[in-house]
């Protein structure tokens, strides 16, 4: 492993174990709401805090944006992170929950990582080396048929009600198997890994798909760009495919994939 890839393996293990071990204390996490259904927990403040500290020791002068703290939207070098994603989930006592943390050099993202404590799982991948889930090589799924697929639409209050019941319609009669586990980070890892074929939202924020999108395209899938003017501070529609349903779910969702 690259040294840079060592000290992002560092930083995510230690921001999840940190949640890890909230979830799992006698005292279950409180939660407050940030918004309607929107929850927030001082595990998202804590980890982002020690993520921001380590970044600040490893890699000293490099920006920060954070889903809780803000910060930075450019930069040379540009760390995003989401400290709990999944938030709900993580509040609720739904074991499906992780950190990202992503790296963009020049407006480009350079590395990755995704770590969800609960299994241990740790996804990585670094620009033009290759994506890996735990050390192990990745790869996207090979489906090729849509009525064989798996499909994740994420949704949040931040879109009209009916834009997300149109895009589960419209993958429900395709023939897709249609669900939605709380965690966008960890939904497009396992595009990545291969669990899923595609994974779907009408908006989404930069610090959800910051730790994701590399290990899509490292792993040989598609994904939209998010990255045009604006994505950083504002987010995005993002669709994260295979490289077999590529067109599929391109004509689908209407989102053009890279
Ligand atoms: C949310 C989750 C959810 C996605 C939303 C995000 P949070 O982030 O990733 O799956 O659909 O767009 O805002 O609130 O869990 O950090
Ligand atoms: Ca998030």
């Amino acid at each position: 492993m690259t040294e840079l890839m060592t000290a992002i393996a560092e930083i995510v293990r230690a921001g999840g174990t940190t949640m890890r071990q909230a979830f799992t204390a006698p005292d279950k996490p409180a939660y407050s709401m940030k918004g309607r259904q929107d929850y927030l927990t001082a595990t998202d403040g804590a980890v982002e805090q020690l993520v921001r500290d380590a970044i600040e020791r490893h890699f000293p002068g490099d920006a920060v944006l954070g889903e809780e703290g803000g910060g930075s939207v450019d930069g040379t070098r540009l760390w995003i992170v989401d400290p709990v994603d999944g938030t709900a989930n993580f509040a609720r006592q739904i074991p499906h929950y992780c950190i990202s943390l992503g790296l963009m050099v020049d407006g480009r993202l350079e590395a990755g990582a995704i770590y969800e404590p609960n299994q241990d799982e740790l996804f990585m991948a670094q620009r033009g080396k290759g994506a890996w889930l735990n050390g192990e090589r990745m790869q996207v799924s090979g489906v090729s048929d849509i009525k064989l697929s798996t499909v994740e639409i994420g949704w949040s209050p931040r879109i009209p009600v009916q834009t997300y019941v149109d895009m589960v319609g419209r993958a429900a009669h395709a023939g897709c198997s249609v669900r939605r586990a709380g965690s966008g980070a960890l939904g497009l890892a396992y595009v990545a890994a291969g669990r899923i074929e595609a994974y779907a939202e009408a908006h989404i924020n930069s610090w959800d798909v910051a730790g994701s999108l590399l290990l899509i395209t490292e792993a040989g899938g598609h994904v939209s760009d998010f990255w045009t003017p604006g994505g950083i501070a504002n987010g995005n529609p993002i669709l994260a495919s295979n490289a077999a349903l590529k067109s599929s779910m391109q004509d689908l969702f209407g989102t053009p994939l890279i």
